[in-house]
């Protein structure tokens, strides 16, 4: 195989890239993307903040747009992400009563859910719900302060009902090492929810590495353990910071611990040059800002 997507497909896997919708008007962009990636993730324009910017009132242009990309080349779609603190927009993070906080997530969830029915393979239901650090706590939210625990659970059981399609899953940070702390809380979740048939189909590993959080050395293990819960296992926001052979050694690490694990479904870069990184001053991911592959780029597709 001589690309990404094509090299992942021989064994059943996707490779993805999270997309932004302002870029798809430049040649070598979408040259790229077309040529090596058969999934894409909407970077920002799926999020609370985009699509529903005051209560009741949706817009789904910039969204569409990328789905309408995809679709049009047979690749997935990723769907990113119905429920998380962060880009929230301020009238949700104003609500004061559980029962106004339950109706507007589970209306958002329906609304944006059923705006792109059939066309999902995998939505991240919840985002970024633990804490960082030793704790395995809930993080602070609006919808954690005002529902308590039970308002992950009702999101997936929300979500199912609104699209029996697409895969669940929950996505974080930080929990790519097996043994740390906010790992065995998420790990503890997938465990009950599965133990009470609470619908959930796969976590998301973000895995977003750098010197401060660098690739795990258990974390194929790590994949293994939550695929042995019973759901499948997709690395979805991957970036390793750095450059040369010590960054494509990385890379090949976490494309050999994914094959490993047959229920690692997928990989998703999060974005496709170093310069639309979200590390804007860093030179994370597999192609340079001319769009020249990267000695990461070749020990991807050397490993997949
Ligand atoms: C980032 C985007 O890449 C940026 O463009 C935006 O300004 C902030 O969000 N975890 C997530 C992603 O789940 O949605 C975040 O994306 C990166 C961290």
């Amino acid at each position: 195989a001589s690309t990404l997507g094509e090299a992942a497909a021989q064994s059943g896997r996707y490779f993805g890239a999270a997309v932004a919708a302002n870029h798809l008007g430049e040649s070598q962009y979408v040259t790229v993307l077309n040529r090596e990636f058969n999934s894409v993730t909407p970077e920002n324009e799926m999020k609370w903040d985009a699509t529903e910017p005051s209560r009741g009132s949706f817009s789904f242009g910039n969204a569409d747009r990328i789905v309408s990309h995809a679709q049009g080349r047979g690749m997935k779609i990723r769907g990113h992400t119905l429920v998380w603190h962060s880009q929230l927009p301020g009238w949700v993070s104003g609500l004061s009563s559980a029962n106004d906080v339950r109706s507007a997530m589970n209306n958002h969830i329906n609304q944006v859910m059923g705006h792109y029915r059939g066309k999902i393979h995998s939505w991240d239901v919840v985002n970024e719900a633990f804490q960082d650090g030793s704790s395995g706590a809930r993080r602070q939210s609006v919808f954690q302060q005002r529902l308590g625990d039970g308002y992950i659970e009702e999101a997936f059981r929300t979500a199912r009902a609104a699209d029996s399609g697409a895969k669940l899953c929950y996505n974080d940070y930080n929990i790519d090492d097996a043994n740390a702390a906010k790992t065995r809380a998420v790990y503890n979740m997938v465990r009950d929810f599965k133990s009470r048939g609470v619908p959930i189909d796969c976590v998301g590993l973000q895995s977003h590495f750098n010197s401060q959080s660098p690739v795990p050395s258990n974390y194929q293990q790590n994949i293994q353990q939550f695929a042995a819960l019973g759901v499948d296992v997709q690395i979805t926001e991957l970036d390793i910071e750095g450059s040369g052979s010590a960054q494509a050694d990385n890379y090949r690490r976490v494309v050999q611990a994914c094959l490993a694990v047959s229920r690692c479904t997928g990989i998703t870069v999060w974005g496709i040059p170093d310069h639309y990184s979200w590390r804007s001053s860093g030179t994370p991911l597999l192609f340079d800002r001319n769009y020249n592959k990267k000695p990461a780029y070749d020990a991807v597709l050397a490993a997949l």
